[in-house]
This record gives structure tokens, sequence and C-alpha cells, in this order.
């Protein structure tokens, strides 16, 4: 795969450092189980938007012995829950350009719990090595890269709504996320920070085990495939509501084939319950705000920016992001 994508381009003069800056995204509706582990390859298209501002930025240089990484300026140790899937990643593009690489990791947003890190270190990391070898690789390409280090990372190259198309090549070469035309100026996305601490299973482990046990999983496909239509019909029409709403049944239809995983894996925590029961509990009152969850206990908000004062009355400890700019 990374062959296909590179083995046809000149990395003999790199130059003396690479750097890119990569939001992180959220999906809408949610990519959850694989058609190919080893390439991450998922088995149904996913949908998010990008959180700008908000992410990983890498730089890399070529090093004189073996790789080293380092993750907000500290070296990253073997028992990190990234090594080895950073170590060989790099191993692979050694094999390749015949370089070892340091490379620096700055996260302005909590590693490993849930805030989609992964997504934004992987995007960074292609990015990055793109700039420092100059290959000047597609959007496309760039996206397939990103999607070798962590799956939800193929969302992160773009900004704005990005759809995730599954493919259907073996090889992945069809496996990309591409931007949607759309621009929303009024959605807002509030982060609700439960618990930053690194969760227990990855989500690589965690997408696994679901898949392999939880009987609820064989209707996941199905419920991607209706999500989606009305998720792209809810952006095309701006139709906030449906969106809400889809976002908000995806996420709990994805928690519940995790929930009925055999030994069952739950993400969440008591806070998150509560946190949950008050967002519903609000819209009943007429406040429009609807939550999402991914591999962690924290939540992400949607609600439009006219709501934004009384969305920060009830949660103070919110971080507000405008994915497309903000409308005042
Ligand atoms: O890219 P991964 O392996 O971290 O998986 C991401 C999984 C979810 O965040 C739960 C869903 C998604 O589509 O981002």
């Amino acid at each position: 795969m990374l062959n296909t994508l590179l083995s046809h381009l000149n990395h003999d003069h790199p130059v003396q450092n690479g750097q890119a800056f990569a939001h992180t995204n959220i999906a809408l509706i949610k990519y959850w189980g694989k058609r190919d582990t080893a390439l991450n390859l998922p088995l149904t298209d996913s949908l998010s938007v990008g959180l700008p501002g908000y992410g990983t930025q890498a730089h890399v240089a070529i090093a004189d012995g073996a790789h080293t990484i380092s993750i907000n300026k500290s070296p990253l140790s073997p028992d990190h829950p990234a090594w080895k899937n950073l170590h060989t990643l790099l191993d692979n593009i050694r094999n390749i350009t015949r370089y070892n690489y340091i490379l620096q990791l700055d996260f302005n947003i909590p590693v490993a719990a849930g805030f989609a890190s992964s997504a934004s270190c992987y995007a960074s990391i292609a990015l990055a090595l793109n700039d420092l070898h100059k290959w000047q690789l597609s959007t496309a390409a760039l996206s397939i890269m990103a999607r070798l280090g962590s799956g939800s990372a193929a969302r992160s190259i773009e900004p704005g709504f990005c759809l995730w198309q599954a493919g259907t090549q073996s090889d992945g070469m069809d496996s990309f996320a591409t931007q949607l035309p759309t621009q929303w100026p009024e959605l807002c996305i509030g982060l609700l920070h439960i618990d930053g601490s690194v969760k227990k299973q990855s989500s690589r482990l965690g997408m696994q085990h679901t898949q392999d046990t939880s009987v609820l999983f064989k209707s996941w496909p199905e419920q991607v495939a209706r999500d989606l239509a009305l998720m792209q019909e809810a952006i095309t029409h701006k139709d906030f509501i449906a969106l809400g709403e889809t976002a908000e049944n995806n996420a709990e239809a994805m928690h519940a084939c995790m929930h009925s995983a055999k030994p069952a894996l739950i993400y969440s925590q008591p806070d998150t319950l509560l946190h949950k029961q008050r967002i519903r509990a609000l819209r009943h009152d007429g406040l429009p705000i609807y939550y999402t969850q991914d591999a962690g206990p924290n939540l992400k908000c949607v609600f439009l920016s006219e709501y934004k004062d009384a969305v920060l009355s009830h949660f103070s400890n919110m971080t507000i992001i405008h994915p497309f700019g903000s409308d005042s």
C-alpha cells in the first residue's frame, strides 16, 4: 500500500525539516469495524466534522541513528500505547525511503482519551513527511497514508464535513475521505470534558472485540447506511434537528454494539450518563442540543450558535469550537 503511494517518488533530497498541523475530527456517523485490520479498511463509510485549531503539530527530520519519537516534548517510552504503531509506521516508510526519522508530536488535546487524538496525530505525520520529502501527494493519497496509522485520521486531512468512503478494493486505494461542499458557520461543537485519563481499551482492540463477539454488530452496517443517508440530507439542507438526532442515535447504536460484546465494552463513566441525561432534559425543555460519544467517556455536543450562551449557562466548563469559523 505505502509502496503504491510512495515508491515512484524521489526521496533523495529531503529538506531539513518537515512540519504540519492537523486538526482532529469528530465522527457524526461513526467508523466501528474493519474489513481489513492491517490496512485499516473500514466495513462502512463514515462522516465527520473537523475541529480547526485542535489537534497535533508534527515536526519531522532525518535521524542519524534509529527513529526517535517524542510526544509533548517527552521521549515516547516503549510502554506507551502508541509506541508500536508509530514505530511500525516509520519502519514501513523507512523501507521505501531508506531514512530513519526524528518525529516530534505536540498535542493541544488530551491523548488517547476519546478526543480523537489519533486522528490528528497520524494526519499530521502524513502531512509533515509530505512536507519533508516534498512529495506533493494529493489529498486522497495523504488521506490513505494517514488512514494506515489510524482509520479516523483519513478524515483529518481536509477541513469541514468529510466523508470517508469504505471503498471495495482489497489494496485500499479507493478508501479515503473527501470534503463535502457545505459550509455551516452557525454549527457549534461543544467538548464536555468528563475524564482526560488514558482509556482502558484502545479503539483498535475495542473495535475488533465488538466485531468478534457482539450479536448486535451484525445490524451495524445497515444502521450506518441508513444514518449516512439521513446525515447527508441533513447537511445539504442544513436541517439541524435531523443532524443532531441522527448523530446522537448513531453514537448510541455504536455503544449498544459495544455493550452487547462479550464481555461488554463500556467506555462511559457515571458522569457520562449524568451529562447525557442533562442534555436530554434540556432538550425536553426546548434547548436544541445533542451529543455524540466516541471510544471514551467524554461527550461532544452539537448546537447552533444562537444557543451558545444558553448552553454555556448550563455547562460552564464546555470548550466551544466553530468548525466553519464563527458566524458572529
Ligand atoms: O481511528 P481509530 O482507530 O481511533 O477509531 C476511531 C473510532 C471512533 O472514534 C469511535 C469513531 C470514529 O469514526 O472516529
